[in-house]
């Protein structure tokens, strides 16, 4: 680590935690109704097909309710990544060298903790950017770690990760680390995917490196349970979302006429999550002036999870100039972490 930089760092710490953090609040930010804002859902609900799009799962008590989510004994994804993340989390700070590390849907940042713990012990600087479309997650986190890590440089953006990722300056560390990690990534149609690597491969200078988590194929008897949880947990996060839109555009959805469902569809490898009509009725969105019916039965599908094979997506990175340099699973190859590289 440079001493100029160093030294900056120390300065910065001498600040109250209130100075150190300043969340920017970019337009699509989960607080901030944008004018604009809902046009996604108008959308999604006047299809056919219905469907929302699940960024709307993350308000406050959302993200509450995904952090419980992730504590649950049939959700192995997160215990899955942190145990591949507290093994190889040295090994990746080394082959990165000192960066930035910029993290979409960071959440709690609990699993960050471990990398900023190598990139620590490694006496690398530590600046990060976590970006997430709740605000009120990020602040808490935010406000938590600048707490436990004196050196840290904080910069959280609040929004939709292509707005975020649009908005990021070059870094000022040698390098920067995109870290998209919990399987995020499945959330993402194959078009959206697409659409997702060029804004990373624009956000990432040639050399600067990606850290992507993927979940991996396994027997649906493991992933149902998983988004079937014998807590309700799942279902009163994906029930959520409609208390979420009636705060937000003034709906009158009612949660108890309607139910989760999710399922692993076999032929597109994905857990897709539903919310299933349970009578006959009209919802309607005030703020967006918005009328909806719904047929008895009838679904809004709210959330795709698709699940990866290895070399497939290998190769999908490769074709993209996102070069694969290492690759760390679990012993039941469960769940997989893929360092990559832009190359030139
Ligand atoms: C955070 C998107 C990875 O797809 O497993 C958890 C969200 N949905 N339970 C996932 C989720 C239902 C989760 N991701």
């Amino acid at each position: 680590m440079s001493i100029s930089k160093a030294v900056k760092s120390n300065v910065t710490s001498k600040y109250s935690v209130e100075k150190r953090l300043q969340i920017e609040r970019l337009v699509g930010a989960t607080q901030i109704v944008a004018p604009s804002a809902g046009s996604d859902v108008i959308e999604g609900l006047t299809q056919t097909p219905k469907s929302l799009p699940p960024c709307y799962f993350y308000d406050d008590r959302g993200s509450n309710l995904f952090e419980q989510i992730c504590d649950l004994p049939e959700y192995y994804l997160t215990r899955t990544e942190t145990t591949i993340l507290q093994q190889f989390a040295s090994e990746i700070a080394k082959i990165t060298g000192p960066c930035e590390l910029v993290e979409l849907g960071s959440g709690s940042s609990s699993k960050t903790r471990i990398l900023l713990n190598a990139y620590q012990q490694l006496g690398y600087p530590l600046h990060y950017l976590p970006i997430d479309v709740c605000a009120g997650i990020l602040e808490s986190s935010a406000k938590q770690l600048l707490g436990d890590y004196p050196l840290l440089q904080i910069d959280p953006l609040a929004g939709t990760y292509e707005l975020a990722l649009a908005q990021l300056l070059p870094t000022q560390l040698p390098s920067r680390l995109i870290c998209f990690i919990g399987s995020t990534l499945g959330n993402l149609t194959l078009d959206e995917c697409d659409v997702f690597f060029s804004q990373i491969i624009n956000a990432l200078q040639i050399g600067e490196y990606l850290l992507l988590g993927i979940d991996l194929r396994k027997p649906k008897e493991i992933l149902e349970p998983a988004y079937n949880d014998s807590q309700g947990i799942t279902a009163a996060f994906n029930l959520n979302m409609l208390e979420h839109l009636n705060h937000r555009f003034e709906g009158n959805f009612n949660t108890t006429d309607f139910e989760h469902w999710a399922f692993y569809n076999e032929s597109e490898h994905q857990i897709e999550m539903h919310l299933r009509s349970l009578r006959s009725q009209i919802v309607e969105l005030r703020a967006l002036n918005l009328k909806v019916n719904f047929a008895r039965g009838e679904t809004i599908i709210t959330e795709i999870s698709r699940k990866f094979d290895l070399n497939t997506i290998k190769h999908q990175l490769t074709a993209r100039g996102l070069l694969p340099l290492n690759l760390w699973t679990d012993p039941n190859q469960w769940f997989g972490l893929l360092l990559c590289q832009l190359q030139g």
